[in-house]
């Protein structure tokens, strides 16, 4: 792939992800490496740009993560960020000190001069400052470009040598004029011109496949989500009918989906996958009969998983490849993450050690969710699909709080399907990140047409949120909530009561469970 790149080299920060989509979103292929990539990786690379991201460390602490000087003079442009800019001011001479006032949030930034770095911006513009450490005196050579009431140096530079530093985030949306900031850089200073498009990506992609896998065998576990459907049509797309697309079902997907999934990926869908469907939920409620606690649950529905689709893979035997939906932020966060975890995600991530297969392929490994979204629609899969929003691996499985019965996924089903369909009747689905209804544990006492009712309580959620890491419980009208509640409460046999969450994350998660 012979694309204009930039390297985003990460110091622990934890916008790293988003420098990258940003510089993305300007059509310029971009990838985030560990601030430990050696010259000699970078040089292979072939950047026109670097970034370095900012991070939780002080430049004097003896931990906080260097580099080698040598990267000032490969004669590519570099842009610090934040710790960055303190690290570029650090190691060529500056001095940063604990800041008089450490800054956090919307700070108005006063812009000095002329740098390129700041073509079209305002004079006055307000950006997000997040630091406890600021540069007090830039290294000789360097011009200072901006500042504010607290930070002396705001940003500087050595346009000869094409450095340039910033203690502020442009990345983030609370710096107005930050993406113009970081367009400025990729474009004025580091020349790119924007060849990283779909449609290209999605050609190269499937001949690159066509290429490697040759007359090889590939299977493929089909979940229904946005990554694996994209994942498959786009190696339907190159090696046709040596794709044998597996799906299983749990007995915990949403109401429908196991049809809607056939609908489209099955022979008489448009894609003409090899398309095996098992419909194993006996065997998950089986296996899930009397368990309550959520990790077990979770554990138990991702391994039988597993074993449903060894089961498969055995009669179909040797392959050359399996598919995994991997995609980008997996990578980066495999790659330099150490947060704690909080629920184990079900994905196939298992499946390797039980097929026999020579070799992983992860078509979208490169790719953020807004990307594979594009590629999907670049393929032509159904828009309803390419959005659909997340729905998780273990599926009803953790919207059913305790127990799991055949019985309460029924419940959970019906009421999810007439809150969704009230939602986009409503006209508000769209603005929703995710929504969703779930059965909590609890009976209590009703009464129904002079009958005393003990029954369950359904819990509505819904959050908008842009990256699912944290997110705020939404504002539905209470009309429509009050006719949501009606017909649930009406419709759906075994249930009295309805509530809402209005909790944001965090505290709680997004799921219960
Ligand atoms: P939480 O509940 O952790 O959810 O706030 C964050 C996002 O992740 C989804 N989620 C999962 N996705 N396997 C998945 O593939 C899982 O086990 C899983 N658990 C939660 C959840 O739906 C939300 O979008």
């Amino acid at each position: 792939m012979q694309h204009e790149k930039i390297l985003v080299l990460d110091f622990g920060g934890q916008y790293n992800q988003l420098i990258a989509r940003r510089v993305r979103e300007l059509n310029v292929y971009c990838e985030v490496h560990p601030s430990t990539m050696s010259i000699e990786k970078i040089k292979e690379f072939n950047p026109k740009g670097i970034i370095f991201t900012g991070g939780p460390n002080s430049v004097y602490l003896k931990d906080s993560p260097l580099i080698d000087k040598e990267i000032f003079n490969l004669n590519i442009p570099i842009l610090g960020i934040c710790y960055g800019s303190q690290l570029m001011a650090h190691l060529l001479g500056g001095k940063v000190s604990k800041a008089r006032v450490s800054e956090y949030g919307k700070t108005e930034l006063r812009i000095l001069g002329d740098s390129k770095l700041f073509d079209d911006c305002h004079r006055l513009t307000t950006v997000w400052m997040s630091h406890t450490d600021n540069i007090e005196k830039a290294p000789k050579d360097f011009v200072i470009t901006s500042n504010t009431a607290n930070c002396p140096v705001a940003s500087m530079e050595d346009p000869n040598k094409k450095l340039y530093a910033v203690q502020f985030h442009p990345e983030v949306m609370h710096t107005v004029e930050g993406q113009l900031m970081l367009k400025n850089f990729v474009t004025l200073i580091c020349g790119c011109k924007g060849d990283w498009q779909m449609a290209d990506f999605v050609k190269q992609n499937i001949k690159d496949l066509k290429e490697k896998i040759k007359d090889g065998k590939v299977l493929c576990a089909l979940s229904g989500g946005v990554d694996s459907s994209v994942a498959a049509v786009l190696l339907s797309k190159a090696i046709g009918k040596q794709l044998t697309c597996v799906f299983v079902d749990h007995g915990l997907l949403r109401k429908n989906e196991a049809n809607e999934v056939e609908n489209v990926f099955g022979p008489n869908g448009p894609y003409k996958l090899n398309f095996i469907k098992v419909d194993a939920s006996e065997r998950f409620y089986k296996k899930l009969k009397s368990v309550t606690e959520p990790e077990k649950k979770r554990k138990i529905i991702g391994e039988e998983f597993i074993r449903v689709f060894e089961d498969e893979a055995k009669k179909i035997g040797h392959v050359d490849y399996l598919v995994q939906g991997t995609i980008y932020p997996d990578v980066i966060e495999s790659g330099l993450g150490k947060s704690a975890v909080i629920k184990s995600h079900h994905n196939v991530g298992g499946l390797p050690s039980v097929v026999d297969f020579k070799e992983i392929i992860e078509p979208l490994r490169l790719l953020f969710k807004d990307e594979v979204r594009k590629v999907g629609l670049e393929l032509g899969i159904p828009s309803n699909l390419v959005y659909r929003q997340p729905f998780p691996g273990p599926g009803l499985g953790i919207r059913i709080i305790g127990e799991v019965t055949k019985e309460k996924v029924r419940i959970v089903q019906e009421a999810d399907y007439i809150y969704r369909e009230e939602l986009a009747k409503a006209g508000i689905d769209k603005n929703l990140g995710q929504y969703f209804a779930a059965l909590t544990n609890m009976q209590s006492v009703g009464v129904m047409g002079d009958e005393r009712t003990y029954e369950y309580a359904i819990a509505l959620r819904a959050v908008n949120t842009s990256d699912f890491m944290t997110a705020d419980w939404a504002r539905i009208p209470f009309d429509v909530m009050d006719i949501i509640s009606r017909r649930i409460v009406n419709e759906v046999k075994g249930v009295n009561r309805v509530l809402y969450d209005f909790t944001s994350k965090p505290p709680a998660t997004i799921e219960f469970e």
